[in-house]
């Protein structure tokens, strides 16, 4: 006759038996979601995030951009809907990027007053007072080559590229923009920037410099979504190598000096010691942006069944708040908000 058989030590009663003499039990704080709370070292909430929106002419416009489900290219109006929404969500702000009706070779729709962008700042921060307005300030979107500046013999030019983003960060602050967002990793753009606007009389607009930004495989959905990808070539003259830290902070650095308020690190979930490092060594608000690709991943996983997207994006975000970040720029800014209002 078969017999309930255990293994010697292993019924309850047995287990309550036995007991090692350990005087820390790091368990304890973990039995509970009461203790867990209790002892949380890194706590997300929605008012650290800013939500990209790419804005474009016309009305009634809102298309989803295929690889970056859930984000779409909104015409003016339909921004400003969304706009209402994050403000309502407790998101502090949005990132705008433009998708211009006509490129040329010098990007010149980057500065035009009546561009989606422009308009787009105007129309936010008079009908959804309060909520921080912040551009990106880039060339790519607005060249009929997709690259960052003017071209000399299909290289980058550097100087002249500057004077072009100083038009561009000019016409975003006259248009009411809070903040501007240089993500071209020019040298010297920040002091040109930060010059022209005070001479121009804004120098209450702020300066979110993208100063340590990679040249990243991550921006794909990205260059999709602003039509932005670069007709020959790459990004890797002027965006940074992932394999350097030591010259992030240098970059980091020069931007502070030249007057950056806010500095970024960009991608996020790659570059996390990048991120504890700016924030380590100079203390100033730091932004991390969880980029296209970033949020793609996670999506089409998700679409597959194959991640629980919740945790996923909570996991994330955490992440790159534990590693240093003060703001993080995600796609995710409204679906995050809205699971940690539960
Ligand atoms: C340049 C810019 C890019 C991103 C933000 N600003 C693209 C690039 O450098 O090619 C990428 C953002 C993302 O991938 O979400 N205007």
């Amino acid at each position: 006759m078969a017999t309930k058989t255990s293994l010697p030590g292993t019924s309850a009663a047995a287990a309550r038996g036995t007991r090692l003499d350990l005087a820390r039990r790091p368990r304890r704080l973990r039995r509970t979601p009461a203790m867990r709370a209790l002892v949380r070292e890194t706590r997300l909430s929605a008012e650290m995030f800013i939500e990209p929106l790419f804005v474009r002419s016309g009305e009634g416009w809102r298309t989803e951009i295929g690889s970056m489900p859930g984000v779409y290219q909104l015409s003016v109006d339909e921004a400003v809907k969304d706009a209402h929404a994050i403000k309502a969500a407790g998101i502090p702000g949005v990132l705008l990027f433009g998708l211009p009706d006509e490129k040329d070779a010098v990007g010149s729709a980057a500065y035009d007053p009546e561009a989606p962008v422009q308009a787009a700042v105007r129309a936010i921060k008079r009908e959804v007072p309060g909520l921080l307005v912040v551009t990106d300030v880039c060339l790519c979107e607005y060249t009929s080559h997709g690259h960052c500046g003017i071209l000399v013999d299909d290289e980058v030019v550097n100087d002249a590229t500057v004077e072009q983003l100083v038009r561009a960060a000019l016409s975003h602050a006259a248009a009411g923009a809070d903040i501007v967002a240089p993500s071209d990793m020019m040298d010297g753009r920040i002091g040109r920037i930060r010059e022209a606007l005070d001479d121009a009389g804004f120098a209450g607009t702020a300066i979110m410099s993208y100063a340590a930004k990679y040249c990243s495989a991550f921006y794909g959905p990205f260059r999709e979504a602003a039509d932005s990808a670069p007709a020959f070539g790459d990004r890797r003259s002027h965006q940074m190598d992932p394999a350097n830290v030591e010259e992030a902070l240098r970059e980091v650095e020069l931007d502070i000096e030249e007057g950056a308020d806010i500095v970024m690190v960009k991608p996020a979930m790659t570059y996390l010691d990048v991120i504890a490092r700016v924030k380590a060594e100079f203390g100033l608000p730091t932004a991390a942006y969880h980029v296209s690709g970033e949020y793609a991943m996670l999506k089409a996983a998700a679409r597959n069944g194959w991640i629980d997207e919740p945790r996923a994006m909570l996991e994330t975000l955490t992440a790159i708040k534990r590693a240093g970040a003060d703001i993080i720029i995600t796609y995710y800014a409204r679906e995050a908000a809205r699971v940690l209002a539960g």
